[in-house]
């Protein structure tokens, strides 16, 4: 059986915005005296790979960009088998929306690595891998046509964008750091817009998905007992 519902087009993300002011453009740390952090270290100078002689923070900036270019690329694989197996027309349009979202993150991504004169390039994230098989297993341990499936699913789809918020938050300040204001400004793009998504799924669940899948079933097997919830 298929469960129609409303559109998710209609549940607008709320702008999260978090501790970001109206001010356009990316979230800037600042020290206590108001002023952009130094990327100089106290010799003045970026710490450099001794062996090497590669600058430390930009190996590592590179190292989280080629994890977040692989992991996109991952979650654009996978996305169309979460639509696929979802229940609602709301939960499957979302996902829809989330898939070309994650295409327009690729290719944000690419601008990035031309801003910095490198080839885009992935490397192995198996954070997103770990990620992605817990979802194929949510997939095949709840049943299809069920409002269940899309409980299970939402969360599933909202480990992905923790995950992917983490690093875009991370790399945001680490570009900010490194005056690279044109990847800031892109990774922030992208950051306010997998909060979006986060709001999104967190309002069909809380609105529509988990209510529905509470009356799915018998009635259930525990019996709550009574306990002091204070630490
Ligand atoms: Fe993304």
């Amino acid at each position: 059986m298929r469960h129609t519902t409303t559109k998710a087009g209609n549940a607008k993300a709320k702008k999260t915005n978090r501790g970001r002011g109206n001010a356009p453009g990316p979230r800037v740390q600042q020290s206590e005296d108001g002023r952009r952090p130094q990327a100089d270290s106290r010799q003045g100078k970026p710490a450099k790979n001794e062996r090497s002689g590669e600058p430390l923070l930009e190996k590592f900036f590179l190292d989280q960009l080629k994890d977040i270019y692989y992991a996109e690329q991952k979650i654009a694989q996978s996305l169309p088998k979460m639509r696929q197996s979802a229940t609602t027309e709301i939960l499957q349009d979302a996902f829809e929306d989330h898939l070309l979202q994650t295409e327009r993150h690729v290719r944000r991504l690419e601008k990035i690595f031309q801003t910095l004169g490198k080839k885009p390039e992935g490397k192995v994230c198996e954070a997103i891998e770990g990620i992605i098989r817990e979802a194929e297993t949510i997939i095949k341990e709840t049943e299809a046509g069920t409002m269940t499936r899309d409980a299970a699913l939402i969360i599933a789809a909202q480990k992905v964008e923790h995950y992917e918020i983490a690093t875009y938050g991370g790399l945001v300040q680490l570009a900010i750091t490194m005056r690279l204001d044109a990847a800031a400004e892109l990774l922030d793009m992208t950051l306010v817009e997998e909060e979006d998504t986060d709001a999104i799924l967190t309002e069909i669940a809380e609105n529509e998905i988990n209510l529905c899948a509470e009356h799915e079933g018998n009635e259930y097997s525990w019996e709550q007992v009574t306990i002091m919830t204070t630490d």
